[in-house]
């Protein structure tokens, strides 16, 4: 068994359905503290459910997640673990300060915790913008900004640097960096390989497993590739040959053209 007090998250035999999808089976993951995670893979490999499985909004139908030492969505851990979901979760007619001091207020985080976040995601000068009238990626910041009120011990964010300019994801993984270094743990999914090179490990799905978990430099030489997209497909398609069932082998193959 695993140390607990190294560990942010401990997931042993987890089996979770949704709808008619089985998407684990019997999926088990440590997730070390004070470390940025990457959770990496195609679309519908499950991260998301993963992330929602962490923290404690998604139905399980067997296994345990355990998350800073409790089983996930105990009370106590809703300010210590933040959220961050795919989809916008801020009120379009308010104004981001407005967002900022309700959610505050929500998770019992200290007031002055609002102008400190809007400064760390650089939207000072937005402060008294409407959400409904920010860009896309001032928008995501915002999401960004209500994960980080309360100095929460985990961070689980899904997809942050989403349709962001490669300035804006360099600044936001700043802020990552930042965070980690200041002792709390994150993970964080994502799309793009490069972002994996900045994380200090590495989680690779497909198809609802765990199909490597390292570090940047252990994905580069284990498939001997210098590009990470290129090591990505690697693992994708050697684990694509072990599957025995054609159906998945074609769906493997799609996903690595991808
Ligand atoms: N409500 C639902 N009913 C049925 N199937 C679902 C439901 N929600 C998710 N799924 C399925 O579960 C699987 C995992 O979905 P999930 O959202 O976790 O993937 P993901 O890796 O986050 O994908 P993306 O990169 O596109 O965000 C997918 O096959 C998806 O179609
Ligand atoms: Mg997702």
């Amino acid at each position: 068994m695993a140390d607990a007090a190294s560990n942010a998250v401990e997931i042993r035999g987890l089996h979770v359905r949704r709808g008619k999808t089985e998407v684990f089976t019997d999926l088990h993951l440590d997730i070390p503290r004070g470390q940025i995670t990457g959770l990496m893979g195609p679309s519908g490999c499950g991260k998301t459910t993963l992330m929602r499985s962490i923290v404690g909004v998604q139905k399980v139908a067997g296994g345990t997640v355990a998350v800073l030492g409790d089983p996930a969505g105990t009370g106590i851990q809703r300010r210590r673990v933040a959220y961050d979901t795919q989809a916008a979760s801020v009120y379009g007619d308010l104004t981001i300060r407005q967002n900022l001091r309700y959610f505050a207020r929500v998770i019992g985080a200290p007031a002055s915790d609002v102008d400190r976040v809007i400064e760390q995601v650089g939207l000072a000068d937005q402060a008294k913008q409407r959400i409904d009238s920010l860009s896309g990626g001032q928008e995501s910041r915002v999401s960004l900004a209500v994960a980080m009120l309360g100095t929460p011990e985990l961070l689980v964010l899904d997809e942050p640097t989403v349709g962001l300019d490669p300035l804006l994801r360099a600044e936001l993984w700043d802020i990552f960096r930042g965070l980690s270094d200041a002792g709390a743990t994150i993970i964080v999914s994502s799309h793009v390989m490069d972002e994996a090179l900045r994380c200090d490990r590495i989680v690779l799905m497909r198809a609802g497993r765990i199909i490597a978990d390292t570090t940047p430099a252990g994905l580069l030489a284990d498939t001997g590739e210098t590009d990470p997209d290129e090591a990505f497909l690697s693992l994708v398609k050697r684990d694509a040959a072990t599957d025995r069932h054609p159906r998945t082998r074609r769906q493997a193959r799609e996903e690595a053209s991808e």
